[in-house]
């Protein structure tokens, strides 16, 4: 399978060392699109895959292309693309908030695959929503599942609507997870506790009490239910949070984040 990636950012290259370590491609059938020739060298220091330094020869050949761009170089690279996609290639798009109807519009090909990864995909932790046209097939969906599963987990969604919810969920996800450790380290500090020794309990117990929840079927409530004994110092917390409105906080600030990727999307 002939896999170009376009853009050797972050997550372009996550994904090019991701599909090797994998064996779902090797580097010779492996192609990354660098910005201008002149970024090849650059590229090439990652040795993944062969580099190019302008579309014209590595776009024709390829069966799955995957732009990894930001969004706002979006414009720029599909009027570098003009005319080169054909109709059979398989476009996957991470790029946030750019909807299938552009690409589609922009490229003039019909099997397109929006996919919204995370952060974590980098350690192979990744959780990845992905959508597509109806023209890509039952088989090239699995195919494409089995790449984008090589950085973590995914789910399909039907409807394109929920890559925006997914984006606020588990794209913005780890932002929120390192807001509520940032808080409970700056707790720990104000009680008296070393910078190292706050980080030390507070990433471990945050790694534990994931590590937990994924090995059993209980759910959050009763795994709160388990910790929080009656008139104890969990029960303490959780009535201070509620007084807070912590959950409510945590919540509205998800349904910005869906607010803002439908904004930006349009
Ligand atoms: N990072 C994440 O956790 C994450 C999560 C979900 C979705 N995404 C999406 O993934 C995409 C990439 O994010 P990133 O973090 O990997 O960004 P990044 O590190 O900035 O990488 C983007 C790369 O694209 C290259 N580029 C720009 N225009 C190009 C063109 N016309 N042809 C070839 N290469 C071009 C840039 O080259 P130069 O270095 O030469 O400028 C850069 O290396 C974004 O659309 C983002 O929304 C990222």
């Amino acid at each position: 399978m002939k896999i170009l990636i376009i853009g050797g950012g972050n997550m372009g290259l996550t994904y090019g060392r991701s599909f090797v370590r994998a064996h779902i491609t090797s580097r010779l059938d492996l192609r990354l699109l660098a910005r201008s020739p002149e970024r090849v060298p650059a590229l090439a220091l990652h040795d993944i895959g062969t580099v190019w330094g302008t579309p014209g020869e590595c776009v024709p050949g390829a069966d799955i292309i995957i732009l990894a761009v930001k969004p706002q170089d979006s414009a720029a690279l599909f009027a570098s693309l003009g005319g080169l996609v054909q109709p059979s290639q398989l476009v996957i798009s991470i790029m946030a908030g750019v909807r299938i109807d552009t690409i589609r519009q922009a490229l003039g090909t019909p099997k397109i695959i929006r996919a919204m990864p995370n952060l974590p995909s980098q350690i192979g932790m990744g959780m990845t929503a992905f959508t597509s046209t109806d023209e890509v097939t039952r088989a090239e969906l699995v195919q494409v599942q089995n790449l984008l599963s090589t950085t973590g987990k995914t789910v399909y969604v039907d409807d394109e609507s929920a890559i925006d919810a997914s984006t606020a969920i588990s794209g913005s996800g780890p932002a929120y997870v390192y807001y509520c450790m940032g808080a409970l380290m700056d707790a720990a500090a104000q009680m008296g506790f070393a910078p190292a020794e706050a980080e030390l309990l507070v990433s471990q117990t945050f790694r534990g009490a994931v590590e937990l929840y994924s090995q059993s079927g209980l759910s959050c409530a009763e795994w709160i239910a388990k910790v929080a004994s009656k008139g104890g110092t969990t029960e303490a917390a959780l009535k201070a949070f509620g007084a807070g409105a912590v959950r409510e906080g945590l919540m509205a600030g998800a349904g910005a984040a869906r607010d803002r990727a439908e904004e930006l999307g349009k």
